[in-house]
């Protein structure tokens, strides 16, 4: 009995040893390839987010880079919101899957980058990234969304990204360790194209 018991320690140090080995490898390889590293938000932040976004049942909340699926997998269970998330990186990807099918939700996760998608019919947008991609994201802000979106950066501000037709807020809290910053767009690309 004593040796039963033994064995399932080792066992279960042997899972875990292995599931720290691919977050690890996750977040190496995702820094390599979109110098983003695999980290989870605050799940304090990603509450507080939610709360700021005014979700309606329907709404569609799309997380970019949406990691193990924490913010859709919640977006979708406590708001009914059309919940979709797009990741890159497979281990990510694949715990979103597996998160998504453990608690039945309706959240829709795609193995893609965001970059190529078209993010035109989001109302609430999210991102958890660093300096460059936020660079590279407020080009294809400006061209694809609506006024009226609401996009939160937690911990990196989308440097550059305040005009007349952009508004920031920042959001502290001593509740989680980085800043939330808020961007509501005021006046659509068609709109400031015809400016
Ligand atoms: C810091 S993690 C945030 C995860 C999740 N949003 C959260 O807050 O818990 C950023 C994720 O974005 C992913 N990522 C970075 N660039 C991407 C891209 N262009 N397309 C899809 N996923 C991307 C990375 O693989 C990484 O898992």
């Amino acid at each position: 009995m004593d040796m039963v018991f033994i064995y399932i320690l080792i066992a279960l140090f042997f899972i875990v040893d292995v599931v720290v080995i691919f977050y690890i490898i996750a977040s190496i390889i995702g820094f390599a390839r979109f110098g983003v590293p695999y980290v989870k938000a605050n799940p304090k932040a990603v509450e507080k987010i939610l709360e700021l976004a005014d979700i309606k049942p329907g709404d569609s909340i799309y997380d970019l880079g949406a990691g193990n699926g924490q913010f859709i997998i919640k977006a979708d269970k406590d708001y009914s919101a059309r919940a979709v998330g797009f990741e890159k990186s497979i281990w990510p990807y694949l715990m979103a899957k597996f998160n998504i099918w453990r608690k039945k939700s309706k959240a829709r996760i795609y193995y893609k980058d965001f970059l190529k998608e078209d993010l035109g019919h989001a109302r609430v947008l999210i991102a958890f990234l660093m300096p460059k991609p936020c660079a590279c994201l407020r080009a294809k802000l400006d061209k694809e969304l609506k006024p009226g979106v609401t996009v939160f950066s937690y911990a990196f501000q989308l440097k550059d990204w305040r005009s007349g037709n952009v508004k920031e807020r920042i959001i502290k809290d001593k509740e989680f360790p980085s800043w939330i910053y808020v961007y509501q767009r005021t006046v659509g690309s068609e709109q400031q194209d015809r400016k």
